[in-house]
């Protein structure tokens, strides 16, 4: 689903003329997230930042990113109408510290802080478990329905990180491009976008693409391509 289309769904016919959204959004893409906030009708406010850890509590670095290596994730928050947070929220930190699960699966405890800071009724988009006492809508939030993050290799949350931090025009052997490309496609036949896979990578999408056909990956048609872009 490309941004138009994201910017195109009907949430606000389905949400209370006051309500809140948190949209989580990957660092690359945080322009993106904002277009997305203010075409559902909703104005930025602020943000909770996801700080992922490793198990002995330290920052996980085993992010990507061609600037920096990720070990945050930004969930905006934004008001449609006027409507403050609830009592608790004041003493709720922006901030959840959690270790990362499956690729791009966010952590259960957002359930919780948004239950405790906004009022229901609650709607989940491009859910992919569905959540007690929440509407869930996406192609995976069926209860019968296996997520592709269960079952698929490629969303096991580290073969995706293992490929380098690359220079943009960086020149690479055909074994590193193999292996690159072998790992890109595991992803990609996992159901991630080329554009998600250049955002999550920092490679340009025309690196992904080669890489992609490096690894003799049988691409998809335009427009038919899941997306992660919101949630
Ligand atoms: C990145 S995953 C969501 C991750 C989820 N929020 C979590 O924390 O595990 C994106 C989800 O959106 C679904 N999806 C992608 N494109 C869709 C579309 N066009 N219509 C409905 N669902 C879609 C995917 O199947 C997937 O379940």
């Amino acid at each position: 689903m490309d941004l138009e289309t994201i910017c195109d769904l009907p949430v606000r016919d389905v949400v209370a003329k006051n309500a809140h959204l948190y949209l989580w959004v990957p660092n690359a893409l945080l322009p993106d997230g904002l277009r997305v906030l203010d075409a559902w009708g909703f104005r930025y406010v602020s943000n909770v930042v996801w700080a992922k850890r490793r198990k002995d509590g330290g920052p996980d670095g085993r992010g990507v990113g061609f600037y920096f290596r990720n070990v945050t994730e930004i969930m905006l928050f934004g008001v449609r109408g006027s409507m403050r947070t609830l009592p608790p929220a004041r003493s709720q930190v922006n901030m959840i510290e959690t270790r990362k699960r499956e690729h791009s699966r966010k952590p259960d405890e957002q359930y919780d802080l948004i239950e405790r800071c906004s009022p229901g009724p609650f709607l989940e988009m491009f859910a992919r478990y569905p959540q007690e006492g929440w509407s869930a809508w996406g192609d995976e939030a069926g209860a019968e329905v296996v997520p592709r993050g269960r079952s698929h290799r490629g969303y096991e949350g580290g073969e995706v990180e293992r490929v380098p931090i690359l220079e943009p025009h960086e020149r690479l052997t055909t074994d590193t491009a193999k292996r690159i490309g072998m790992v890109l496609r595991e992803r990609y036949e996992a159901g991630a976008s080329i554009r998600q896979l250049a955002s999550e990578t920092d490679y340009s999408i025309a690196r992904v693409r080669a890489l992609l056909a490096t690894a003799n990956t049988e691409l998809r048609g335009r427009g038919r391509t899941p997306s992660t872009a919101s949630t």
